[in-house]
């Protein structure tokens, strides 16, 4: 550094942190040194979210949140999407980068919670770390269906209906609370108003919030690796763990090389598949929303259906309150029960390598019972289809709950001292 840049330097760094910022987070923080493959997804979760940022911003500039008619007889907020897609120079690949992001977003956020689940990432010290986590995955799924509101065609319309009118299944309060979120007693301009302010700016400032906890929890304590070690039990005499690594350079570098291959099928979907057969951008949303002409079958996108089928997996009343409200529990219960894993995996070790074979076996069955209830989701129930979420659903709910027994139980191999990196 010249004499010159190291005076600036030293001159900010007298009135603002930046040397030990970049010190503490990025060249003196010490990773391990074993990560795999993936660890990418952190940070291509942290790339998705920039994306939806810059891309949004640029949405915002010509989308029009108005459900009114115009001359056409088309709603003002559909043909402005669609005006978008035609006639704003690369509005179609702000649009498509966008609408492919929502999906990218939760493909990237459940394979990070699966490595979470594989290498125990939630255990101690890092339950915070999870916490935040499991809020942020609340908070995206709010954030994706008030999303999926705006273009204003059928399947928006009549997805926020039917998932708005759930929320009148709760007791006493249900009926006045779906009244006020949607701000009118059916779908309207005043929903889709409220949900562009939510999707815009609310949402996305916890989201923010969020993610920057996540991390400087995850900062606090340290990363997690494949081996479930703790690196800074060993240190050298400088204080520095033994199997720790700067996270600049070697990270950053590594990181890239995850970021060029999610942009090669990002890419892809975006330029070749954008509705991807209809999961990313369902078919009857390039209908415009018709109040008067209900969809013949009504499906979530691909990422809310396992806990869709959940839902509907429930078909009977129990003391006195209706299916539907229990389903609305059950659907609820299964997501805020990630939470508690710190508490319910009793394992003496934290990662898979050297978990048993019953937590092996019950991680195959939850992951299995995961995608078949996603795949019901996206369906219209029969009675078979319904028996079968309902037994997928028990043995979702089984993995968590019975946890605290299976994983005291396991034959676990011993941990060893160090990380192992060859
Ligand atoms: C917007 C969404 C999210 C972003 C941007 C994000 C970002 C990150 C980043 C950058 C890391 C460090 C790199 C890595 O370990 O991969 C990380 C670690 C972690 N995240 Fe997330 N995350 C998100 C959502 C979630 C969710 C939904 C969960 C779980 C419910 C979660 C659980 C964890 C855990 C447990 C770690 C520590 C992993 C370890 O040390 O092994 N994260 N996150």
């Amino acid at each position: 550094m010249t004499t010159k840049s190291q005076a600036v330097l030293n001159w900010i760094d007298e009135r603002f942190p930046l040397t030990s910022s970049i010190k503490g987070h990025l060249t003196e923080y010490y990773a391990p040194k074993n990560f795999n493959f993936w660890y990418f997804f952190g940070s291509l979760a942290l790339l998705v979210l920039v994306i939806q940022i810059l891309t949004g911003i640029f949405l915002v500039m010509h989308y029009k949140p108005d459900a009114s008619l115009n001359a056409a007889g088309v709603p003002v907020a559909f043909a402005s999407v669609e005006y978008i897609m035609r006639e704003v120079p690369g509005g179609w690949l702000i649009r498509y980068l966008h609408s492919t992001g929502a999906s990218a977003f939760f493909v990237v956020v459940y394979l990070h919670m699966f490595r979470g689940l594989l290498y125990g990432s939630y255990r101690k010290p890092r339950e915070l770390i999870w916490i935040f986590g499991t809020l942020i995955f609340l908070v995206l799924m709010a954030e994706a269906f008030m999303g999926y509101l705006l273009p204003w065609g059928q399947m928006s319309f009549w997805g926020a209906q039917v998932i708005v009118n759930l929320f009148s299944a709760i007791p006493v309060i249900g009926p006045d609370l779906s009244l006020v979120i949607r701000g009118d007693f059916v779908v309207s301009d005043a929903t889709l108003n409220r949900f562009f302010s939510f999707h815009v700016i609310a949402v996305p400032l916890v989201l923010i919030g969020l993610v920057a906890a996540h991390i400087i929890a995850l900062h606090e304590v340290g990363s997690n690796n494949p081996d479930g070690v703790e690196i800074k039990k060993k240190k050298d005499a400088n204080g520095i763990p033994l199997d720790g690594i700067p996270f600049h350079p070697y990270y950053t570098v590594k990181d890239i090389v995850g970021v060029v291959a999610f942009l090669f099928f990002f890419s892809a979907v975006v330029f070749f598949a954008p509705e991807a057969g209809g999961y990313f951008l369902e078919f009857n949303n390039f209908l415009p929303a018709d109040p008067l002409t209900t969809p013949p079958h009504i499906a979530p996108v691909w990422y809310f259906t396992p806990f869709y089928s959940i839902l509907r997996a429930v078909t009977y009343p129990l003391f006195g309150l209706d299916a539907k409200f229990w389903g609305v529990v059950a659907m609820g219960a299964s997501v805020v029960i990630i939470a508690f894993l710190p508490w319910l995996d009793r394992s003496p070790v934290k990662s898979i390598r050297y978990k048993g074979p019953v937590f092996k076996i019950a991680l195959v069955i939850f992951v299995i019972c995961f995608f078949i209830l996603g795949y019901l989701g996206v369906l219209p129930p029969t009675p078979g289809r319904t028996l079968v979420s309902q037994i997928c659903s028990v043995l979702y709910f089984a993995f968590f709950l019975l946890m605290p027994w299976y994983s005291k139980l396991d034959k676990c191999k011993a941990e060893p001292e160090r990380v192992n990196f060859k």
